[in-house]
């Protein structure tokens, strides 16, 4: 199957912003899949992060692919931009559009992947139209916001009728999962049918961000192997 693929998704939210390409590198070497980043308008959620400069910045400093995760309002009016500034991958929250048809459109018209966020508030079923328009499903497990926040365990649930949906309508889209995903709980993630697993402080807030990185997929691996 397609979707076997685990990726882990460093989101550099937690990192040291003063050295950022070192950051990147290391967690690059230590076999990360994608870059996760994450950008907050100070009005979709109560933070303000990083914006187009910086994704900029970022597709020199790596080849990963970068998986731009949107926090913000009306984000239709930012995704050429974004995908000119190097973004592989855009995804925009339902929540944050009455236009989510049109925004998912947009990104793959510039030539980008879309995906879309739901929040924990948010119902799978919020997307049910859109399924053909997505590369990526991301499934919110904490408000969005911050980094270091505990997990939501109704993420799971959602992640397992995502990954129904999935098999039943021959569905192509990754599923993503963002907020407080560690060591405790990739596994049950990994078999719930999450592919993609975004880690910001469970990588960089630790003495070893490699090792953290290596070790996350080898427990994503070993769930998926184990899985019947
Ligand atoms: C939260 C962001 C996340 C955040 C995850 O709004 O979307 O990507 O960086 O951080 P951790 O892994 O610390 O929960
Ligand atoms: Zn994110």
């Amino acid at each position: 199957m397609t979707h076997a693929r685990i990726e882990i998704a460093p989101s550099i939210l937690a990192s040291n912003f003063a050295r950022l390409g070192e950051e990147v590198r290391m967690v690059e070497q230590a076999g990360a899949e994608v870059i996760h980043l994450d950008v907050m308008d100070g009005h979709f959620v109560p933070n303000i992060s990083i914006g187009i400069p910086v994704v900029a910045s970022m597709r020199k400093a790596t080849r990963l692919p970068l998986d731009v995760h949107l926090m913000i309002e009306q984000p239709e009016e930012y995704i050429e931009e974004f995908v000119h500034a190097g973004a592989t991958r855009v995804l925009v929250h339902q929540e944050a559009t009455v236009h989510l048809d049109r925004a998912l459109a947009m990104i793959r018209e510039h030539g980008a992947e879309a995906g879309a966020a739901i929040n924990p508030a948010t119902p799978v079923a919020m997307l049910s139209e859109v399924l053909d328009k997505l590369d990526t499903v991301l499934v919110m497990s904490v408000n969005p916001g911050f980094g270091g926040q505990k997990f939501i365990r109704g993420a799971l649930e959602k992640i397992r009728q995502l990954n129904q949906w999935r098999s039943r309508y021959n569905g192509n889209f990754r599923i993503e999962v963002d907020g407080g995903v560690d060591l405790d709980n990739i596994a049950e993630l990994a078999q719930a049918g999450a592919n993609t697993f975004v880690a910001g402080t469970s990588i960089f807030h630790t003495t070893d961000p490699a090792g953290a990185t290596r070790q996350l997929r080898r427990l994503a691996s070993e769930a998926l192997s184990q899985k019947v």
